[in-house]
């Protein structure tokens, strides 16, 4: 078992990653005083996978189930499982138990941040991409269909459960999407950026990236500044599933974060930050990571530049996370012409 801390000023948390680790939820959830009851939510997949079985918070619980896929980070759930827990008494002291991907620790976390102006929550992270990245830092929230997490808080959990035996029954696409986030943590640790995390254990994959992760949210975890770079790859990433939102099959986040690291490459060697070895050497990481780094054929300029303009780095502008000679930062301000032009140039990418 790896225990990497998030060290928060003031309210520290654990990430605890390995096979089984999912049986750790009971010394959590009773060592958080005044628990009496929990919610475990999650998805009918896990629930279908096997991974609810045995599962013990070390309280009374109930399961509420969510919908599946990006469709259920909605409002409308959020207000679900808020009436839900209010039907059953749940009180400011009990606590909710996210068991799933990013989709469900998001919601439920972000259901946890706003019942009763906030409840204790504990992730269990069931995925690559869940424990790589959605499960840590407390970024909760859900989407609107004017864009991507575009209505959220954030709110740390108590502790973060990274079960690696739960990657078991994942499929060829649910570890490529996590891959994608991976992708992004190779131009963010130390040493030069390559694939060669895959080499490791996975237990140790996970570990790696949530290492980097704790280090920059206990760093800014509000993302007033060095959070940003977190978002690496993201703000294409983004614009693309707001264009996929409720059309199952299309284009998931961690795939769409390799398109969006590719792209920001492109775009910071047109701004000169970057030179043509730097761009291959993303090229080759994406493509390590076993990832497509291609636009999807259809892809809307307008419509991406639109949506790039209400992403949340934004002020008022086009905001990007670009590699340049000080490394991975945010660059405001950047001209409509560059993307557009950046954009043109990625449908020639090969
Ligand atoms: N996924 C980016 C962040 O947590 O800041």
């Amino acid at each position: 078992m790896i225990v990497v801390p998030v060290e928060l000023p003031g309210r520290p948390y654990d990430v605890v990653i390995g096979a089984g680790t999912r049986h750790e939820l009971a010394p959590v959830v009773t060592g958080l005083a005044g628990v009496e009851h929990a919610a475990l939510v999650t998805q009918g997949s896990v629930a279908d996978a096997g991974w609810l079985a045995g599962l013990d918070p070390g309280v009374p619980f109930e399961v509420d189930l969510i919908e599946p896929g990006e469709g259920a980070k909605s409002f409308a759930t959020v207000e679900e499982l808020c009436r839900r827990f209010a039907r059953r008494g749940m009180s400011r002291a009990d606590v909710v138990v996210a068991v799933g991907g990013g989709v469900v620790s998001d919601v439920a976390g972000f259901a946890a941040a706003t019942y009763h102006r906030g409840v204790r929550y504990v992730n269990v992270a069931t995925t690559l991409l869940a424990q790589v990245d959605a499960a840590v830092g407390g970024k909760t929230g859900v989407n609107l269909p004017e864009g991507k997490n575009l209505l959220g808080a954030l709110w740390q959990p108590e502790a973060v459960l990274c079960d690696t035996e739960t990657l078991r029954t994942l499929d060829e696409r649910e570890w490529r999407c996590g891959r994608g986030e991976m992708a992004k943590y190779a131009f963010l640790g130390e040493g030069p950026p390559d694939a060669s995390l895959l080499e490791l254990e996975v237990a140790d994959q996970v570990a790696r990236c949530v290492g980097i992760k704790a280090a920059v949210v206990a760093m800014d975890e509000a993302e007033t500044g060095r959070r940003m770079v977190l978002n690496y790859g993201h703000t294409l990433a983004h614009a693309l599933e707001a264009g996929a939102f409720g059309r199952p099959g299309d284009l998931a986040h961690g795939e769409a974060v390799a398109i969006g690291l590719l792209f920001a490459a492109l775009l910071a060697r047109r701004l000169g930050r970057i030179d043509d070895a730097r761009v291959d050497l993303h090229r080759e990481v994406v493509v390590g990571f076993g990832l497509d780094p291609r636009l999807p054929a259809g892809s809307d300029p307008e419509a991406l530049v639109v949506a790039m303009g209400r992403d949340k780095k934004a002020r008022h502008d086009l905001t990007f996370v670009l590699d340049g000679p000080r490394g991975v930062e945010p660059v405001h301000g950047v001209a409509v012409g560059d993307v557009v032009a950046t954009l043109a140039e990625m449908e020639t990418v090969r």
